[in-house]
């Protein structure tokens, strides 16, 4: 059942991949280490990060010692080729040790190539549920016949995809197998790395950002779905109900996703800005009519294209 908390922390889990100083802005250590104390004042407690982020998984291990309350969600990245038992050891091993845990709280399987047979891999994690070294087990960006698979093998309690307004593939079939299933939902990109703001409210060309994650990853996701005129449409739009309820852009697009049923939790990456922290710490607070709501989700069906599964055109087939 995705039941929702009344609390509005507990909605966000912070994704961490924006400590990878490769991918993401280079900030200084002590600078990300208030930023995720200013987090946790706000009440957030689960953290989302993977072992191939660089300095993240260690950055969050230091912040969050001392804090068992605080639940941290890992992934293992396998991308083409099947782990021996000993590579699977080695990876949670190593995640422990960052993470400065006797236990791992959520490992999620990160996509690989479907053509390969995973479940050895699978019962391979699955026994270290059973051992309690990992309390559950998540994928992430399995699309529908890959977690139908993997259902079958191992007990997958998540799915974390990428579902915005601009990419709603999540919808074509893999919605229905969560709500089956009882796969909780954590969807990122949910600002599309800070394209749905209104920091980009009158940006009328995307300028190339070079290693940044908001270039190589979610300009390209926007020119699949529809290219950034249709993007522009869609901020004046939410400029509109922002303005209507004396919100911003981003906090209006947060509350659309967190008004979708197949959502359990919306994972927004870290920012170390405190007054975007504040407004996405606050998205939630103000209830948007379901009028304006649907007209988002109608708006959005017309000029975004969702061809195919989720995560279809980054694995290239
Ligand atoms: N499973 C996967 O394959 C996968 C893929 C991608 C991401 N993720 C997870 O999802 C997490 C979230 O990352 P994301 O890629 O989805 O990014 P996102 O949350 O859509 O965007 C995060 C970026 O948006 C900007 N931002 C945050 N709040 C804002 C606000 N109120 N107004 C304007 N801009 C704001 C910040 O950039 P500035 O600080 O530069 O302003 C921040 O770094 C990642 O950390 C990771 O944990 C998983």
């Amino acid at each position: 059942m995705n039941v929702k908390s009344d609390c509005v922390a507990d909605s966000f889990i912070l994704g961490c991949w924006q400590l990878d100083d490769r991918s993401w802005k280079a900030t200084p250590e002590t600078d990300l280490a208030r930023a995720i104390d200013t987090y946790l004042a706000w009440g957030v407690t689960r953290f989302d990060t993977a072992d191939i982020y660089g300095r993240s998984e260690r950055i969050l291990g230091k912040c969050l010692k001392g804090r068992p309350d605080c639940q941290i969600f890992t992934k293992a990245v396998f991308f083409d080729s099947v782990p021996t038992p000993k590579q699977i050891q080695n990876k949670i091993e190593s995640a422990l040790r960052n993470l400065q845990r006797d236990r791992l709280d959520c490992i999620q399987i990160h996509w690989h190539d479907p053509r390969l047979d995973f479940t050895s891999t699978l019962e391979e994690f699955s026994k270290y549920v059973e051992r309690g070294k990992i309390a559950r087990l998540g994928v992430t960006n399995f699309n529908t016949p890959m977690l139908k698979k993997a259902l079958q093998i191992a007990p997958i309690k998540s799915n974390q995809v990428q579902y915005s307004l601009i990419d709603r593939r999540l919808e074509n079939s893999l919605q229905a197998l969560c709500l089956q299933a009882d796969i909780a939902i954590f969807a990122y990109g949910s600002l599309a790395a800070g394209f749905l703001s209104d920091k980009f409210l009158n940006v009328k060309f995307l300028l190339s950002e070079g290693e940044h994650a908001r270039s190589f990853y979610y300009s390209n996701m926007i020119a699949q779905h529809g290219g950034w005129e249709a993007v522009r449409e869609l901020l004046l739009t939410l400029d509109k109900i922002a303005k209507k309820y004396r919100l911003s852009i981003s906090q209006v697009a947060l509350n659309w996703l967190n008004n979708r049923q197949i959502v359990s939790s919306i994972v927004t990456g870290l920012t170390n800005d405190r007054q975007q922290i504040k407004s996405n710490m606050e998205a939630l607070k103000t209830a948007i009519d379901p009028e304006d709501l649907e007209m988002l989700s109608t708006q959005s069906e017309e000029l975004f294209e969702q061809v195919g599964d989720i995560y279809s055109y980054e694995r290239g087939f």
